[in-house]
């Protein structure tokens, strides 16, 4: 298993369990994930989920073999379902990230409730040097977040941030020592899991409910660009180089 699944005080944790890899997202990676957030949803004892990599990676972003294999975004696809299934989630979703967060490892986390993150955590979204395009709805969900300029400068040119400036930027809650991320995060987790569910899941859904309609049309839309952009041979060469270092 790629994926780490464990059921305790109403909290379901999803532990991404591939650290050869960075915790590099493949197909069944995305499979897994899918599934268990629909089985969460659809679980009235599970009243939380908690998304981590552990204390020392968080995910490197999608496997970049599987870029490089190409084939459709369609419907099908898993990390195409994933997203679906993500940014529709109804229970309250918190992550704990330390390490890296790249790529779909910082885009998620949008589609968090809470995140708690080390101050060494590093975040980045590289997309325009494979090649490629936002995804996961970052296009708007980012500049929502942190104003334009901003978003140009982690989307446009991709640069990197820690736990300290996502922080400020309002991605992540709050900083902790690594010792104590996982701690914080199922601590959290507890505490909402321990109040009405019918309020917690009914005030989530009117959180969400105002962008929900734009956020699917922006997913779509991102995904068709991105999946042109993945057959051009800029994205080949970069993803080749990736593999050839
Ligand atoms: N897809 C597939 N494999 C990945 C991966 C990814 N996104 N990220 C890391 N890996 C693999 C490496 O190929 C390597 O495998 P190997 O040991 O079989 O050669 C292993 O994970 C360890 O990675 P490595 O690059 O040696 O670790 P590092 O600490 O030097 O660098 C990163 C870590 C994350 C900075 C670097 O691996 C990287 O840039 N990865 C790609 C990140 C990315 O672009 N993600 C997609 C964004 S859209």
């Amino acid at each position: 298993m790629t994926v780490m699944i464990a059921q305790a005080d109403g909290v379901m944790t999803l532990t991404l369990s591939r650290l050869d890899k960075k915790n590099a997202l493949s197909a069944q990676m995305y499979q897994q994930l899918s599934q268990a957030l629909q089985q969460a949803s659809a679980d009235p004892q599970c009243r939380v989920v908690l998304l981590t990599g552990g204390p020392d990676c968080f995910c490197a972003g999608n496997d970049l073999a599987d870029f490089l294999a190409g084939g459709s975004l369609n419907h099908e696809h898993p990390t195409v379902q994933f997203l679906h299934v993500l940014s529709q989630f109804d229970k309250p979703l918190i992550a704990a990230v330390a390490g890296l967060a790249i790529g779909i490892g910082t885009t998620a986390l949008l589609h968090c409730d809470l995140v708690y993150a080390t101050a060494d955590a590093r975040f980045q979204m590289p997309f325009t040097s494979l090649g490629l395009c936002p995804e996961a709805a970052s296009s708007l969900l980012l500049p929502k977040l942190v104003g334009y300029q901003r978003a140009a400068q982690y989307l446009l040119l991709g640069e990197a941030f820690d736990g300290g400036q996502a922080h400020q930027m309002g991605l992540v809650n709050e900083v902790v020592a690594a010792a104590d991320l996982l701690a914080l995060a199922r601590q959290k987790a507890r505490q909402l899991a321990a109040l009405p569910a019918a309020a917690v899941q009914q005030s989530k859904r009117l959180l969400k409910q105002p962008l929900q309609q734009q956020i699917q049309h922006v997913l779509h839309q991102e995904l068709a660009e991105f999946e042109q952009l993945l057959h051009s041979e800029e994205c080949k060469t970069a993803l080749k180089r990736f593999f050839q270092r």
